[in-house]
């Protein structure tokens, strides 16, 4: 297949390397470990910024960095607020004419999470890029520090504007709509299930073998200037009741995502429960806990019945990002958000 956009990583400005700023907020790519051969019990999110730059060396040829530590967190304790202020920052560094493109160095336990929130929120055609590591910057090869200029090497490439926020890992470049992590230690952790990878970044070469044809950033309504209301997820499974519903319910939540058994069917205390969620008022979302593949409209649950919104090929995650993010956009009518869902 021909690439349909190809550029190399120093073609934004003739004679003078990019300018991209590197947005630290902690995570294994950031992690410490007492010996080099432990890729398991290390502290993530210690090891700063700075040393992060300075363990690669050939980012110097790739582009001038402008480097902000943000956060230094394990993502796994990732709260609203950072997501408030990550998304801010990015689009003031964005509005700047000195920024070319932004990289954002995360864990990897809930990158999936931010980066399509990011998609949907920030306002910039700007490259926006986020990388991550599964191991620790104290091990043997640790893979930081190539995601690292493979990140920041596509935040640099023309050929990466317009393309909404992307994730760079392990070589690949992936639609933050798209990808997931899949493994707990492998490193090739990251797949864009059903669609695949956008392209690929290697020695200094960008290559996109695809666009995406969704809605994003500038193009969505969606932003982070805006109070998000409370959305939990639950589960279906065998055995389940209905104690953690009705007890979302009790405490106020505007919206619940369901990650149900394949094609998002619920077992049918959980599907009562839910359908007397939506009388009370809380938008409810079918998703699936499956992994891969789409959830149907009104396929294995009534949807239009029982008044529930079908997820699509969003995992239940994702689903319940877009989800706060559409009740914060005053979109509360079950047919606006399931066209919110059909659209990002
Ligand atoms: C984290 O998500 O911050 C820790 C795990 C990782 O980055 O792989």
């Amino acid at each position: 297949m021909n690439p349909i956009a190809t550029a190399p990583s120093h073609s934004i400005s003739a004679g003078m390397l990019p300018r991209v700023a590197v947005l630290a907020t902690g995570g294994t790519i950031a992690g410490s470990a007492p010996d080099a051969a432990q890729t398991a019990g290390y502290q993530a999110g210690v090891v700063g910024v700075d040393a992060l730059l300075a363990a690669v060396p050939a980012l110097a040829s790739v582009a001038s960095i402008h480097a902000e530590q943000v956060a230094s967190i394990d993502s796994k304790d990732l709260d609203l607020a950072l997501w408030h202020a990550l998304a801010a920052r990015i689009d003031a560094l964005a509005a700047r004419d000195d920024i070319d493109g932004i990289v954002v160095t995360h864990g990897t336990d809930t990158l999936e999470e931010t980066a399509y929130l990011l998609h949907l929120v920030v306002k910039t055609a700007k490259p926006v890029v986020l990388t991550a590591a599964m191991r620790p910057a104290s091990a043997l090869s640790a893979d930081g520090p190539l995601n690292l200029l493979g990140a920041v090497t596509v935040a640099s490439a023309h050929a990466a504007h317009g393309q909404g926020v992307l994730v760079v890992f392990n070589n690949r470049i992936h639609c933050a709509r798209d990808i997931a992590k899949t493994s707990t230690y492998a490193v090739d952790a990251f797949q864009s299930h059903e669609v695949g990878a956008l392209g690929w970044v290697q020695d200094g070469r960008v290559e996109f073998q695809r666009t995406i044809v969704r809605p994003h950033t500038a193009a969505t309504p969606f932003s982070a200037g805006s109070a998000w209301p409370v959305v939990e997820i639950v589960s279906s499974y065998a055995g389940v009741s209905r104690i953690a519903i009705d007890a979302l319910v009790a405490a106020g939540v505007r919206g619940i995502v369901v990650a149900g058994t394949g094609n998002g069917s619920l077992h049918a205390a959980v599907q009562v429960a839910l359908a007397e969620a939506v009388q009370h008022g809380v938008a409810v979302v079918r998703a699936s806990r499956v992994g891969s593949g789409h959830v149907m409209h009104n396929g294995a649950a009534p949807d239009d019945a029982l008044g529930f919104v079908s997820a699509g090929s969003l995992n239940p995650y994702k689903a319940r990002v877009l989800l706060m993010l559409a009740l914060a956009a005053g979109m509360t009518e079950r047919a606006v958000l399931q066209l919110a869902f059909d659209t990002y």
